[in-house]
């Protein structure tokens, strides 16, 4: 694919660009016509913030804040993003977990040329899919997400749903010390074993934040790991809280049970009763508070459980016909590098990416036929967890070795353990996709490839 470089920013003075820490400011160019749009004028820039108290962390920020600023659209809506670089290296945006054209996922030299400092990037596609999604840059990943380069992305239900109340959890954890000074984001020590962990874990930028919630009202709490390594073991002991979606796919209501395992890139979306008035709820990662839950006087009167919400348009996979496709996630010490060279730990069938061999992904680990019918079946060589996610499509989770699966549809799946799990999938969308494993350092030594659909 060709490309054709950007316009560079001195050339949009018409247009007031904002400064820093006003990003995230609506811009309009004007409506498409026969669809609503949701238009953004984002700006990654450095942004000092206080993540431990009286210390600042040189971090990168999205719309003046890091985690970054919000943006919301609308099912069957454009979402319109004039993107800003006004770091200094080059930087794109992929949009996790929604279904786009090749073009706007943001991929550097598959989808698009890097955005270099200074320049803008036009992202714009109709959000067919509603759900809970998120943004990040695709190169440099273990350092730019790691400085904050991280964002929720919403997209509404096209059609009222039975919840009143929402709130968005972005959770992450700063590779930062005690005095909010960066440690290293990868470390090739720990690359090669579960990924380089943060110390600090915050929620949407907050140590151990309280949140206010309405008593009696239930609550949809949408929950992001937006993480470079760790899976968060969600619980939340007392609470009547009720599964209602996983990453950005709805499924049957059911209750959370014991605890989810939510890996990097992963989201769950809880509906939450909200106990009495004056109550508190902890949100634990394992035996770890994550939040207090504060329940909250309310005059409204109380909520009940909504009704399930709608599919999104996913086209389900025939497994009669479908052809099977084997992947293995092997871990490769062999392969530790010389110097000078990346080192890859990891292999996807034999193969380890290259991130800095901008022809990888013209060598696809494997090639799709326009919509085709496919089973993959993965398999977890080693002892570590690898969230393993795709980008254009989503697919269908059938069954795991190691867990009872009630099928859904989603981007990005947990394999544990030696795990071998088979997923499902139509390949309707034409391109060269990334499937990798959302551990950053995992994907940035070896644990990525490229999937073909032609
Ligand atoms: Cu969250 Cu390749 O992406
Ligand atoms: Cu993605
Ligand atoms: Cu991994």
């Amino acid at each position: 694919m060709s490309f054709t470089r950007r316009q560079i920013l001195g050339g949009l003075v018409g247009l007031g660009v904002v400064g820093l820490g006003a990003g995230g400011a609506r811009y309009w160019l004007g409506r498409t016509r026969g669809a609503k749009t949701h238009d953004y004028e984002l700006i990654a820039a450095p942004l000092d913030v206080e993540l431990v108290p009286g210390h600042t962390t040189p971090a990168w920020a999205y719309g003046g804040q890091a985690p970054g600023v919000e943006l919301r659209s609308r099912q069957g809506d454009w979402l319109r993003v004039r993107f800003i670089n006004k770091l200094d290296e080059p930087t794109t945006i992929h949009w996790h977990g929604i279904r786009l054209p090749l073009e706007m996922d943001g991929v550097p030299y598959v989808s698009q040329l890097p955005v270099l400092p200074g320049e803008y990037f036009d992202y714009r596609f109709k959000t067919d899919d509603a759900g809970s999604f998120w943004y990040h840059p695709h190169l440099s990943s273990a350092h730019q997400l790691g400085r904050g380069l991280v964002g929720p992305l919403i997209v509404e239900e096209r059609e009222p749903t039975g919840f009143r109340h929402e709130k968005v959890l972005s959770l992450k954890t700063w590779h930062v010390d005690e005095q909010g000074a960066f440690t290293a984001f990868s470390v090739p020590r720990e690359a090669a074993r579960e990924g380089t962990r943060g110390r600090l874990t915050t929620i949407n930028g907050k140590p151990l934040p309280t949140l206010d919630l309405p008593a009696g009202q239930v609550v949809r709490l949408r929950i992001l790991n937006l993480d470079n390594t760790v899976t968060y073991r969600l619980n939340l002991p007392g609470g009547e809280a009720r599964i209602y979606s996983l990453d950005g796919h709805p499924v049957e209501p059911r209750d959370l049970g014991k605890e989810y395992w939510l890996g990097p890139g992963m989201r769950i979306e809880l509906a939450l009763k909200v106990p009495a008035e004056g109550t508190e709820l902890s949100l634990r990662n394992g035996p770890l508070r994550l939040a207090t839950l504060k329940s909250v006087a309310s005059s409204e009167a109380p909520g009940d459980w909504p009704a399930a919400l709608p599919a999104n348009p996913v086209p389900e996979p025939d497994l009669e016909k479908a052809q099977v496709l084997r992947f293995n996630f092997e871990w490769a010490a062999t392969l530790a590098s010389g110097a000078g060279r990346p080192s890859n730990y990891w292999q996807i069938n034999g193969k380890a990416w290259d991130i800095n061999d901008k022809t990888c992904a013209d060598r696809p680990i494997a090639k799709l036929k326009k919509d085709g019918h496919y089973i993959f079946e993965l398999r977890n060589m080693a002892q570590y967890l690898h969230p393993i996610h795709l980008h254009g499509m989503a697919f269908k989770v059938l069954d795991s070795d190691r867990k009872n699966i009630i099928p859904y549809f989603t981007d990005t799946y947990l394999l544990g353990k030696n795990e071998t799990a088979r997923i499902a999938l139509v390949a309707d969308n034409p391109g060269v996709w990334m499937f990798h494993c959302h551990v950053i350092d995992h994907m940035e030594t070896g644990l990525m490839a490229a999937i073909e659909v032609a």
